[in-house]
C-alpha cells in the first residue's frame, strides 16, 4: 500500500479554488462555533510545533490558541534557544521534529529554507511567513473580505508600499480568485518579476502614482516599508516611502465603500495615517480575529482532509 502523500501549505497556490471554498466554509462553521463556545476537538491529542525564526505576536498566538480550541496543543521553538540557532541542519531538523508531531509551522527566512524542511517533514507544513510569502495572512484576509462583503472575484484590490511577502502572495490569491491586482511601489522598490508567475501577469497593474492605483478599488492595503529581515535599510527606506502612504486622500480616490486592510503590526504616519486605520472603512481588527478561524480550518483540512459534517 502506498502512503497518502502530505500536503503542505507553503505557498497560496498551493490549493486550488475548490480547496479555498471547501477551507473558507469551513473557517465560517467553526468561527460560529467558537462565537458560541461550542467544544470541537477534532485534533484531540495532536501536537503542533511552531518555529520561528523571526518575531510574531498574532501568528504565534492564533497558532496556538486554534490548536488548543481544537483539542490538540502548541510546542513553541524559536531560533534562539534551539540547536537551529546553533547550525543544525534544517533538514535534520524536520526528520526530528516530524518523528514528535502531527504538523508543522514556521516562520523562517528565504522559502528555500521552508522547501527544504517540507522535503524532509513526515508531516504537513505550513508557511507562517518567509521573505516571499505570507499565505496564511491573506487567507485571512479574503475571507475578511467575504464576509465584509461577498466573493472577491472580478473585484479591484490595491497595494501600496513594498512589493514584499504580502504582495507576492496577493498575485497568487488573484490569479486563483480572479480579481485585479493594483501595486505601486516607490522607484527601485519595484515587483521582482521572478516572484511573478506568467500566468498571475494579466491580474497585475504596476502604477508609478500611488493615487491612480488606489482609482476605483474595492480594498486597499499597505504593510510596513521595512520587513523583518531587512532592517539595516530602514533609514533608506523611510525617505524612498515617504508618499506611499495610505492616508485620506488615497483613499478617496477608491470606490466610497473601499475596505482598508494592514496584515499588522502597523506603523501610523509612516505606511498608513491614523484617520485611515483607526478610521470607518478599517477591518484591521477582523483581519487579525480571522487569522484564528482560517487556520484552525487550515490544521484540520491538512490533517483530516475533507469533512461532511
Ligand atoms: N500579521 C502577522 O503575521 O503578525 P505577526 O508578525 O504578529 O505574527
Ligand atoms: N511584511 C511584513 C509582514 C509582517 C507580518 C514582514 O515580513 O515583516
Amino acid at each position: 500500500m502506498t502512503a497518502k502523500p502530505i500536503k503542505h501549505y507553503l505557498q497560496f497556490n498551493d490549493f486550488s479554488l475548490e480547496e479555498y471554498d471547501y477551507v473558507l466554509e469551513r473557517a465560517r462553521i467553526l468561527k460560529r462555533k467558537f462565537k458560541n463556545y461550542e467544544t470541537y476537538h477534532p485534533l484531540h491529542d495532536r501536537t503542533l510545533a511552531m518555529i520561528f525564526e523571526k518575531s510574531s505576536t498574532r501568528t504565534r498566538l492564533s497558532f496556538e490558541a486554534g490548536i488548543h480550541q481544537l483539542g490538540g496543543h502548541a510546542v513553541f521553538l524559536n531560533t534562539r534557544d534551539t540547536q537551529l540557532g546553533r547550525g543544525e541542519p534544517i533538514e535534520d531538523a524536520a526528520q526530528v521534529i516530524s518523528r514528535m508531531t502531527d504538523i508543522i509551522m514556521i516562520r523562517t527566512f528565504g522559502q528555500e529554507i521552508l522547501e527544504r524542511f517540507s522535503q524532509h517533514s513526515r508531516v504537513p507544513v505550513i508557511n507562517g511567513l518567509t521573505n516571499e510569502y505570507h499565505p496564511c495572512q491573506v487567507l485571512a484576509d479574503i475571507f475578511t473580505y467575504y464576509e465584509q462583503r461577498g466573493p472577491i472575484k472580478g473585484k479591484t484590490v490595491t497595494w501600496i508600499g513594498d512589493a514584499n511577502n504580502m504582495s507576492y502572495t496577493w498575485i497568487q490569491a488573484a490569479e486563483i480568485f480572479g480579481f485585479t491586482f493594483h501595486i505601486s511601489t516607490p522607484p527601485g522598490y519595484r515587483l521582482d518579476q521572478k516572484l511573478v508567475a506568467e500566468s498571475s501577469r494579466p491580474f497585475v497593474r504596476e502604477f508609478e502614482d500611488p493615487r491612480a492605483a488606489c482609482a476605483g478599488a474595492d480594498l486597499v492595503s499597505t504593510d510596513v516599508w521595512t520587513s523583518m529581515g531587512y532592517e539595516a535599510e530602514n533609514e533608506v527606506r523611510k525617505a524612498a516611502f515617504a508618499q506611499w502612504c495610505v492616508n485620506a486622500d488615497l483613499m478617496g480616490q477608491a470606490k466610497p465603500d473601499a475596505l482598508f486592510m494592514h496584515c499588522l503590526p502597523a506603523h501610523r504616519g509612516e505606511e498608513v495615517s491614523a484617520e485611515v486605520i483607526d478610521g470607518p472603512q478599517s477591518v484591521v481588527w477582523d483581519e487579525a480575529e480571522n487569522r484564528l478561524h482560517v487556520q484552525k480550518a487550515l490544521m484540520e483540512y491538512l490533517l483530516l482532509g475533507r469533512l461532511t459534517a
